[in-house]
């Protein structure tokens, strides 16, 4: 049988913490499959290229045999080069005293550079997942400088929240995380988020009508996955590193393999006319399904009750301030 062609996979911030997390299950397949030949092009600061190269080495000792090629470097349009996946996950952490408005405008510079260089070498299909935070707007501002590629390839990771969704329920409902299903993360990837555990189901049944807790859904379930990449920091004193990239992986082969029929995941991706009446031109986590073939549709007509609308509204609000703050203030 003869080799499928080469995938090259781009990862940036790759000496971060995710990253080392990310890269080695990459290299054996998980993601694209195991018989998935593989390039690794990898992007960090300059200042950061001794601690990559250390990184590549120990991809290298590791002998992936899928592993064919690793690039590193920190010129993005040399490394961009025909990737058909991009992992944006480096960005500018907030620094002390940072204003929200001030890290918005530090990253979109990052964004701004690379959505240009993925608009002129990358593969024009190339299917671009932004992990790094704030990872709805940074991703937006990579969509809009990389008018070449089509804006449905564009994803903001909302992965990790629905798997934290989905292991709560899982614990609270006493069953395995594989009878969970169904789980929308709508919004933002920020505490405004609404895990809908209206539309969820629990081995096939609506969740409400297995967990019969309403007060602990409205409020503990959904304040802890909101708020559960704080708790990890608080706990680890780092933020969630394994569980992102985990759900990175995750992420992408929810493209490439086909969505179990009447299920669906939840990614950040652009509003259009017909999603659901949130504003156009927002990067919004909705619940899509997959064919398999990297590309992706918005579920349609799952209902909202009051609850749900008035926060999914709240996170949409929040996306357009995060735009507005960038109007003006960026080009
Ligand atoms: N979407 C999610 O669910 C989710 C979950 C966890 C973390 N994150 C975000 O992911 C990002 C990375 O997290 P981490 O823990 O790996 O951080 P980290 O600080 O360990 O690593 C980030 C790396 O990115 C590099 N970097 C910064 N700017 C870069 C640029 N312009 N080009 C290339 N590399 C660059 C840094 O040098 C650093 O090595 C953060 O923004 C974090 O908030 C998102």
């Amino acid at each position: 049988m003869t080799a499928k062609p080469l995938k090259r996979v781009l990862v940036t911030g790759g000496a971060g913490q995710i990253a080392y997390n990310l890269l080695f299950r990459i290299a054996t397949g998980e993601m694209l499959g195991f018989d998935q030949p593989l390039a690794l092009h990898i992007l960090e600061l300059p200042e950061a290229m001794k601690p990559l190269e250390g990184v590549r080495m120990e991809l290298e000792d590791c002998a992936f045999p899928l592993l064919k090629e690793v690039h590193i470097g920190s010129d993005a349009e040399e490394l961009f080069g025909d990737v058909h996946y991009a992992l944006l996950v480096g960005a500018k952490p907030r620094g002390p005293g940072m204003e929200r408005g001030d890290l918005l405008k530090e990253n979109a510079k990052i964004f701004i550079e690379q959505g240009r260089a993925l608009n002129s070498v990358a593969d024009p299909d190339v299917k671009v997942l932004v992990v790094g935070n704030p990872c709805n707007t940074n991703c937006l501002i990579t969509m809009t400088n990389a008018p070449r590629i089509p804006r449905k390839n564009f994803h903001a990771m909302t992965r990790l929240d629905q798997n934290r969704a989905v292991a709560q329920l899982a614990l609270r409902a006493h069953v395995e995380v594989s009878s969970i299903t169904n789980m929308t993360i709508w919004g933002n990837h920020s505490s405004t988020q609404v895990p809908d555990f209206v539309n969820a189901k629990i081995s096939g049944k609506p969740v409400l009508d297995v967990i019969k807790d309403h007060s602990w859904l409205e409020n503990e379930f959904v304040g802890t996955v909101q708020k559960r990449g704080a708790a990890v920091i608080a706990s680890r004193g780092k933020s969630s590193a394994a569980s992102a990239a985990s759900s990175a992986i995750d992420a992408i082969k929810s493209l490439v393999t086909p969505t179990p029929r009447g299920e669906w995941f939840s990614s950040g991706v652009c509003s259009d006319e017909n999603s659901y009446g949130v504003q156009e031109n927002l990067i919004f986590s909705f619940p899509c399904r997959s064919k398999g073939d990297g590309h992706y549709e918005i579920v349609d007509n799952i209902p909202w009750n009051t609850f749900l609308r008035e926060k999914i509204h709240a996170s949409e609000r929040e996306l357009l301030e995060e735009r507005s703050l960038l109007e003006g203030g960026v080009s």
